[in-house]
């Protein structure tokens, strides 16, 4: 078993690439793969960079080069839904890309040709996932749903609003999810992700972003890795 653990941001992936033993570095496609032990199992760790494009990328070459049998993906989000406040933790049930649109021809959000506007994630990983947060960071809410991922920082509260008026069922929106729901799909790959809440998707959504994902984030993620793995 091998088991692909992802961020976007470096600082994301920080904690959980210090745990890891004998760790070896490969450069493939502009980006470090880190292989070796975490926690008794063989794992690849990556940073897969912001946005979609960047996340569908490092997903095939997991599927590709590899050949992972899981992809999860830690990091933060911003909370949409009423009661999903930061600090909080979101293991996502689906994802759908919000900035997908090509209607007329598809339906608003539908990505052409397959049919269907949002992604399943792995029931067994998401629940092993949620199981881990619980296990983790008892003190942190956990909510389970869909998640919305578009190729944009978020950082309105008017932005936000139409968000959660358009996808009332969204608990948090990120950048990079549903791409890899998507390509995990296409490679029958099981697919799991959890996600810190850093902001509220509004206007004050950057101010010590970079701070909370330093501070606390990294801390969660590796937290629910060890959870899950150890
Ligand atoms: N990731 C964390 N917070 C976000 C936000 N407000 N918008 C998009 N992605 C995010």
């Amino acid at each position: 078993m091998r088991v692909a653990i992802v961020s976007a941001m470096r600082e994301e992936l920080a904690a959980v690439l210090s745990d890891i033993e004998h760790g070896t570095a490969e450069q493939v496609a502009g980006r470090e793969f880190w292989r070796g032990r975490l926690h008794g199992h063989e794992v690849v760790a990556v940073q897969a960079r912001i946005g979609k494009v960047a996340a569908a990328a490092t997903a095939t070459v997991l599927a590709e080069r590899y050949q992972v049998d899981v992809i999860l993906f830690t990091g933060v989000a911003g909370g949409l839904a009423e009661g999903v406040c930061r600090g909080d933790v979101v293991v996502a049930s689906e994802f759908l890309q919000h900035d997908m649109d090509a209607s007329p021809l598809f339906p608003r959000f539908e990505a052409p040709l397959y049919g269907r506007a949002r992604f399943p994630t792995d029931p067994h990983w998401s629940e092993r996932l949620a199981q881990a947060a619980r296990q983790a960071l008892p003190q942190a809410g956990l909510h389970r749903g869909l998640v919305i991922s578009g190729d944009r920082f978020v950082a309105s509260a008017a932005d936000s609003r139409a968000l959660r008026d358009a996808l009332p069922d969204a608990l948090a929106v990120e950048m990079e999810g549903a791409a890899f729901a998507q390509v995990c799909l296409d490679y029958g790959l099981p697919y799991a992700a959890v996600r810190t809440v850093s902001d509220r998707a509004d206007d004050t959504a950057h101010g010590d972003f970079q701070r909370f994902i330093e501070e606390t984030a990294s801390r969660h993620s590796a937290a629910i890795v060890r959870a899950l793995l150890g």
